[in-house]
């Protein structure tokens, strides 16, 4: 199974700061908010990567992350042109998908708990797999339908009369017929390769698997300054209450086996003094 990130876009709800800054790397609490959906790939043991975005910000992510192998991965990069659509992905990815499956994140997505459904999703690796999480503003999103038997029916994009409260995150699991999918769907009325039709081809194929996510389960959204605030202040108090980082790509890669006891030390004696290596130094210490 590959992975793939989507992180470019406009990022224009977040002007002025979007003139010159990409969303992604938009501090969330204590670290870049790319780190959150990253680490969701590395904790379902995902190690070939793929970010998208564009020419601006591919260079930030690459000084970043460099070729993933300081934490254990490999990551490559591609670039989108401009935002032509989610679906565009596994146009731009369909190299490096090869013959694999894709699981697919937004950049801006960040999932906090228990995250077994995803790993669940990605060992069955059967058509596609995506997901609903009730949400109180079902307007901005896509939002899926569900029968009396709890079988989904229909999706639409940012619906003006939603039929139900359940968003699809932005994170998901596909088989290879993906890239087929994606070059076959055309354009939407707003110009973009819209992933629900990608949704709505497997659903029509008896292929779609909806899977609700339980309320123990935060999908947070990035999209405005107000909800970035909040999501820092959510992972500042988890964070300060058990002592413990949410999403630190490095204590992943050691804990996971990704890479060594030496490595992590080699990985640590990088970092500049700050309270991120502190922890990490810590993490050392008692492991
Ligand atoms: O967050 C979940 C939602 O994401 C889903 O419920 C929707 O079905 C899906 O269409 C998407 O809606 P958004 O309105 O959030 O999509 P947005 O255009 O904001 O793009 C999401 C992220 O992906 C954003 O950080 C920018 C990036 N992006 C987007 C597009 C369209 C790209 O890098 N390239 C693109 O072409």
């Amino acid at each position: 199974m590959k992975g793939i990130i989507l992180a470019g876009g406009a990022g224009s709800r977040l002007y002025p700061v979007s003139k010159v800054y990409s969303k992604q790397l938009t501090l969330i609490y204590d670290k870049p908010l790319i780190y959150y959906p990253l680490s969701i790939l590395m904790l379902s043991n995902i190690r070939e990567i793929l970010i998208i975005s564009n020419e601006e910000t591919i260079p930030l992510y690459q000084k970043l992350f460099d070729d993933g192998s300081d934490f254990g991965v490999r990551i490559e990069y591609a670039l989108q042109t401009a935002p032509n659509g989610i679906a565009e992905s596994f146009i731009l990815g369909e190299k490096f998908i090869g013959n694999d499956g894709a699981t697919l994140i937004l950049g801006d997505n960040i999932f906090y708990g228990n995250i077994d459904f995803i790993y669940r999703a990605i060992q069955k690796n059967e058509g596609a797999t995506i997901f609903g999480y009730r949400v109180n503003d079902p307007e901005r999103y896509g939002i899926v339908e569900f029968d009396e038997n709890g079988k989904a029916v229909s999706i639409e994009e940012k619906p003006k009369n939603p039929r139900s409260n359940f968003a699809v995150p932005g994170l998901y699991v596909y088989d290879n017929e993906v890239v087929s999918i994606a070059k076959n769907i055309k354009p939407s009325a707003r110009g973009e390769l819209e992933i629900t039709d990608v949704n709505n081809v497997y659903l029509k194929k008896g292929m779609l698997n909806v899977e609700k996510i339980g309320r123990g389960v935060a999908w947070l959204d990035t999209g405005t300054p107000e909800s970035l605030l909040q999501a820092s202040n959510f992972f500042g108090v988890i964070e300060d209450r058990q002592g413990l980082k949410v999403a630190c790509i490095e204590e992943i890669a050691f804990h996971k086996g990704f890479i060594s006891k030496d490595d992590f030390k080699k990985l640590i004696s990088k970092i500049p003094n700050s309270l991120y290596k502190t922890y990490l130094e810590k993490v050392l210490k008692e492991n």
